[in-house]
């Protein structure tokens, strides 16, 4: 039997970095490819324990370089694309919102046309629950898959106009897509400009911790395996053209999260600091999943066993983050906190 050769984008960022290594170790007889520009948020020190396999292969390159990027696929001739590859920070999209188009919206476009050329098997695009904009603090409101697109910061902008190009060649073309809509991830190997592993790893120092506004606002907050298995069940199983909200109804407020993470390391919450709100906040994101748990999804993590397990990984592997935590990000918690 031929070997399935899988593209990987974004395979050295948080999501697409525990993608890779889980389709990697689960699948032995697929070929992996990871393609990554390797930027800021890009780390290819986490894939030191599968390098050595022989079905696992980087590539570094722009998927916003046609140049680069239709070769690549004419020669490798992949039978399938799990596309990650994201600007994909909402503070960064609200101070210099360039790049998220060029990445997210023409680097999708080049994918798509690059994928078309070489008629894949299967196109899934991964996107976010921020395209559909915010919610407000009904709990009885979920986004449904049909919940009109409706984001409200540049990144989440810029996800949406990717999701439309995603299903226009879809409609147009009848290249075979998904696209994923999942809520906010944590895990292993999150980058600490992010609220949960930020938190940790100013906490651990004894740092104080910027909570925006009142520190009311939800997210609906999904350890990073199970995204990996809902994209892997919708690589193999998800019906053509359909999009698929990936959420695990954990909502928690962001006060709660922090103090959960305060209380866990046996830290005072004097070190919480209430810092001036983000522009364009949204309030809050929840998921309903009810489409992927019937195409057979089952999370394996509620909140309080995955935080508990993401924080005892944050504590096993300091030397990870805080070789992040000296480089340039230092300059840039700086210049975005003010301090
Ligand atoms: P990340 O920022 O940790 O990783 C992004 C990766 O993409 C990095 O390795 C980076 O080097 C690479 N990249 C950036 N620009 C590139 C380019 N031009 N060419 C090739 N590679 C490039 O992001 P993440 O949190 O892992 O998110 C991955 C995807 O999942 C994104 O598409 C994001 O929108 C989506 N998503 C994220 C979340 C979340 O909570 N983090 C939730 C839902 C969906
Ligand atoms: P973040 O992790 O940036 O994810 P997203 O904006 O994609 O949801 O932020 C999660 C929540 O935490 C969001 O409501 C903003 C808030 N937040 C803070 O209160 N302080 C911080 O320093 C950061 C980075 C986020």
């Amino acid at each position: 039997m031929m070997r399935k050769k899988i593209l990987v984008t974004g395979g050295s960022g948080f999501i697409g970095g525990n993608f890779v290594q889980y389709m990697v170790n689960k699948y032995p007889d697929y070929d992996i490819y990871n393609l990554d520009l390797l930027t800021y948020a890009g780390d290819l020190t986490k894939h030191r324990e599968i390098e050595e396999k022989d079905n696992y292969w980087f590539i570094k390159a722009d998927i916003a370089d046609r140049e680069e990027i239709i070769p690549l696929f004419t020669s490798k001739k992949f039978d399938y694309v799990v596309h990650f590859a994201a600007e994909s920070h909402v503070d960064r999209s609200i101070t210099e919102p360039e790049i998220f188009i060029r990445t997210n919206v023409l680097g999708t476009q080049v994918l798509l046309d690059a994928a078309k050329l070489v008629n894949v098997k299967k196109f899934v695009h991964v996107s976010t629950d921020e395209v559909y904009g915010e919610l407000d603090f009904d709990p009885n409101i979920f986004f449904t898959e049909d919940t009109p697109l409706q984001p409200n910061s540049p990144y989440s902008a810029s996800k949406a106009s990717s999701d439309l190009l995603v299903r226009s060649y879809s409609e147009t073309y009848g290249l075979p897509v998904n696209i994923t809509r999942c809520s906010n991830n944590y895990g292993p190997y999150h980058f600490p400009e992010k609220l949960i592993p930020l938190t940790i790893s100013r906490v651990l120092n004894d740092q104080k911790v910027p909570v925006y506004g009142d520190g009311k606002n939800i997210r609906d907050w999904l350890h990073v395996i199970d995204h990996c298995s809902a994209i892997d069940l919708v690589l193999h199983e998800g019906e053509n053209g359909e999009v698929y909200n990936v959420g695990g109804h954990n909502e928690r407020n962001n006060l709660e999260v922090v103090k959960t993470i305060l209380h866990t390391l046996n830290k005072s919450e004097d070190l919480i600091e209430f810092v001036e709100d983000r522009l364009g906040h949204d309030k809050r994101y929840a998921i309903d999943p009810t489409k992927l748990e019937k195409l057979g999804w089952k999370p394996k993590y509620n909140f309080d066993t995955g935080i508990a397990q993401t924080i005892q990984w944050y504590l096993d592997n300091k030397e990870w983050w805080e070789q992040i935590i000296s480089g340039e990000y230092r300059e840039y918690f700086e210049k975005q906190y003010n301090v």
